[in-house]
């Protein structure tokens, strides 16, 4: 059925190229000349193929990449024998004439972009399909079905968008239900590799438990885990921010469940707490902190905030280990080009990456869109093919090594033992120290490869004398101010409750 109702779409762009093509001939090339005008028809009419892949794509109904590209190049076959057809038949041309008639549309330096035509032809099923995807990124399991599910009511309806959503919205005079379910839209701008969002919330009476999202994975950056942990982690610092910033504790019970090993923790809000300006100040930073990967200024970040941020990590029983000296600082930078290099050559590593790459204007919710890696609009469509085809590490490293020299701060954030207690810990360090440095106006980004690389998590753990295990290599400074990216609402992560007083059992 899909390739029939292909073969429609494909008639209504060729009712309409032929349109553009008497008005090329007829109006545009005495005004401005043949070469021009083929150029100026190529758009066009790439835009119009493009347009009506657009409107047509879902009632055409391919899904798969393989459905999609088969009625891509369907569209293409068509169209070559479409133009030969013609020729042949509605023109009356001979042999002769029609190659050169196909030398002409086909020849690049002759203005005949033809065959750039057909490419476009191939791959617009498939990019239009991107571009028109549902927004909704479930992963198979229960969601609940409203905004409501754990906080109900008033706060929850704000929160399609969790960075929309307004303090003044809190639900001072809720449940402990409603204010923990209204605060997760805090937790969920936490930063996460590739920002997969790898969490789950459950609602369990007074409490909200915290559960990784296996489904969301990288099993070839991340194989154990270990990054997946720390973004989760990174999500119970936030929550800890916004319970702050509202007058509570916090009480978190770790890994509660021995039967669960991906139940990470339970929240509940704890005993009062007389919220400090140095509180208030960090939640504000909540919604101002992106991961920022431009150049930053050689202006030093100064050493009472670098103090300070070392001071907040080792409350959470985390390591700071500022980078000093410009020896160790280049060593360093080499274990990171090194680290580009190793990840780039494969290509399972490369497909995983391009995999969570987003084009700048996708309504997807997850992932990276180029505009965070600086890609414009049309390298962010090219981007992902990019990336999963070639091998980029040189470039990767060259640009690297000079982004990690030129940064005025590297800090390597660690922790003396290497298990999922201690990520989740890291992870909880992470985001008080990213929003303390935002709270000071410094950006940060990160440089993980030679955690990620085994062999050079040794040397870099060698290079900073340290007995523990580095978890997070980041770079320090101050950045041009870039976009927030995009996060999937508290809804979409949310599991129906589970029972009352659930949290007396850790
Ligand atoms: C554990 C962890 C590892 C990360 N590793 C990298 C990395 O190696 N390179 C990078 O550019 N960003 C890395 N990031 C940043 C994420 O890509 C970023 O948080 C995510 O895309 C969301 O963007 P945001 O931080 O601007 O909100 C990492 C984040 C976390 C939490």
């Amino acid at each position: 059925m899909y390739l029939f109702r292909g073969l429609v779409a494909w008639a209504v762009m060729m009712a309409g190229e032929s349109g553009l093509a008497m008005i090329r001939t007829l109006l545009l090339a005495p005004a401005v000349g043949d070469f021009r005008a083929r150029q100026i028809g190529f758009f066009v009419g790439a835009a119009l193929i493009f347009g009506v892949a657009c409107l047509l794509i879902r009632w055409i109904g391919a899904k798969a990449r393989g459905r999609l590209l088969a009625v891509g190049l369907m569209w293409a076959a068509l169209t070559l024998l479409f133009e030969i057809g013609v020729g042949r038949l509605a023109l009356g041309l001979t042999g002769e004439q029609l190659r050169e008639r196909l030398r002409e549309d086909y020849d690049p330096s002759g203005g005949g972009l033809m065959g750039v035509g057909l490419v476009v032809l191939a791959l617009s099923p498939w990019a239009a399909r991107r571009l028109r995807r549902p927004t909704r990124s479930g992963v198979g399991l229960t969601r609940s079905p409203t905004a409501g599910s754990v906080a109900g009511g008033r706060a929850a309806t704000v929160a399609a968008d969790p960075r929309a959503v307004s303090e003044t919205d809190y639900p001072g005079a809720g449940s402990a239900s409603e204010k923990l379910g209204f605060l997760l839209n805090y937790a969920v701008l936490a930063p996460s590799s590739h920002n997969t969002q790898p969490w789950l919330f459950r609602p369990a009476g007074d409490w909200v438990e915290v559960l990784a999202d296996r489904t969301r994975s990288l099993p070839i950056a991340d194989p154990d885990g270990r990054a997946l942990v720390i973004s989760c982690g990174a999500a119970l610092g936030n929550l800890r921010v916004a319970l702050r910033r509202f007058g509570h504790c916090g009480e978190e019970r770790d890994f509660p469940d021995d039967r669960q090993p991906d139940l990470l923790a339970r929240v509940g809000l704890g005993d009062r707490h007389p919220t400090t300006a140095g509180d208030v100040a960090l939640f504000d930073a909540l919604p101002r902190r992106r991961t920022n990967r431009r150049a930053f200024d050689p202006r030093p970040v100064p050493d009472e905030l670098l103090r300070a941020l070392v001071a907040a990590a080792a409350d959470d029983g985390v390591w700071v280990q500022v980078v000093s000296g410009e020896d160790r600082r280049a060593a360093v930078a080499e274990l990171v080009a090194e680290g580009d290099v190793a990840q780039a050559s494969d290509q399972s590593f490369r497909r995983e990456l391009a995999a969570w790459m987003r084009p700048n204007w996708s309504r997807r919710r997850d992932g990276m869109p180029g505009y965070a890696h600086g890609l414009g609009a049309v390298s962010s469509l090219l981007g992902p093919v990019v990336i999963r085809t070639f091998d980029w590490g040189r470039g990767r490293a060259a640009a690297d090594r000079r982004l990690s020299l030129g940064s005025p701060a590297l800090a390597v954030l660690g922790t003396d033992g290497d298990g999922p207690e201690d990520w989740l810990a890291a992870g909880r360090a992470l985001a008080t120290v990213l929003l303390r440095a935002r709270a000071g106006g410094v950006d940060a980004s990160f440089l993980n490869q030679p955690i990620e690389v085994p062999g050079l998590r040794a040397r870099l753990r060698a290079l900073l004398g340290t007995p523990g295990h580095p978890q997070l290599l980041v770079r320090m400074g101050y950045g041009p101010a870039v976009r927030a990216t995009p996060r999937r609402p508290v809804s979409e992560v949310t599991l129906p409750g589970g029972g009352r007083g659930a949290g007396r059992s850790g």
